[in-house]
């Protein structure tokens, strides 16, 4: 019998959230993932991605979570991840979050919670350590040309003419609006830890 392979038995994904989803879940040979199904509450953005890409849509994030696949990319509501996230692990889904996990210490309590419980996969997503610059200034961290990191702090800020800003995030009460920029550090903190952090 042939072995299986990341080509032959791809992890199949659904995406919930077609702005940056949809460049997660990417169905191609080397990322050995086939993507299978799409969510989002904005149905016209939702039907042409779907058009687009060949594959099933939903509105209903449970009705999303009966189709056929295996895990769970969640690229919604920035604040929104952890209710997502613990309902598709109860539906036996492996779940990727991207760029947030939870908006509150309850959130994410309950969210460890229901990840040990589901004996699941649930991956935490940020790229920025993998970014050119971010790779050569842990390089020469740890070859020691830089000293000992001391104290660091994290924010995101995004500078953007106003019309792209507007564009990214429509609507008075879009997250990108309102959240705290300490919120949104991974972008600055996830570099940092992935320089300093030895390990094992
Ligand atoms: N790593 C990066 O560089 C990077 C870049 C952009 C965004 N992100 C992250 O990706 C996530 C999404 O960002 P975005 O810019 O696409 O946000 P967005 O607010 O533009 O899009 C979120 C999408 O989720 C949909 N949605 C909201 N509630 C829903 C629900 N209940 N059911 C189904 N769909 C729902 C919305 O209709 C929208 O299309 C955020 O967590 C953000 O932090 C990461």
């Amino acid at each position: 019998m042939a072995p299986k392979t990341k080509e032959s038995n791809p992890i199949r994904v659904g995406v919930v959230g077609v702005g940056r989803g949809l460049s997660m879940g990417g169905s191609n040979s080397t990322s050995g993932l086939q993507l299978v199904a799409l969510c989002d509450t904005w149905q016209e953005r939702l039907q042409q991605a779907g058009e687009r890409l060949g594959v099933e849509t939903y509105t209903d994030f449970d009705e999303f979570l009966s189709h056929e696949m295996d895990a769970v990319i969640l690229a919604n509501y920035f604040h929104q991840h952890a209710p997502f996230a613990i309902k598709a692990l109860a539906a036996g889904k492996h779940v990727m979050s991207e760029t947030a996990a939870c908006h509150t210490l309850g959130e994410g309590v309950a969210l460890v919670e229901a990840v040990e419980k589901s004996n699941l996969t649930y991956m935490f997503a940020e790229n920025y350590p993998y970014m050119a610059y971010n790779q050569e200034m842990r390089r020469l961290y740890q070859k020691g040309h830089i000293g000992d990191f001391q104290y660091g702090e994290g924010e995101y800020v995004h500078p953007d003419p106003a019309s792209i800003k507007l564009g990214r995030s429509c609507g008075y009460d879009h997250w990108r609006n309102w959240i705290p920029s300490t919120y949104y550090c991974t972008h600055s903190i996830a570099p940092v830890m992935d320089a300093c952090v030895v390990y094992f």
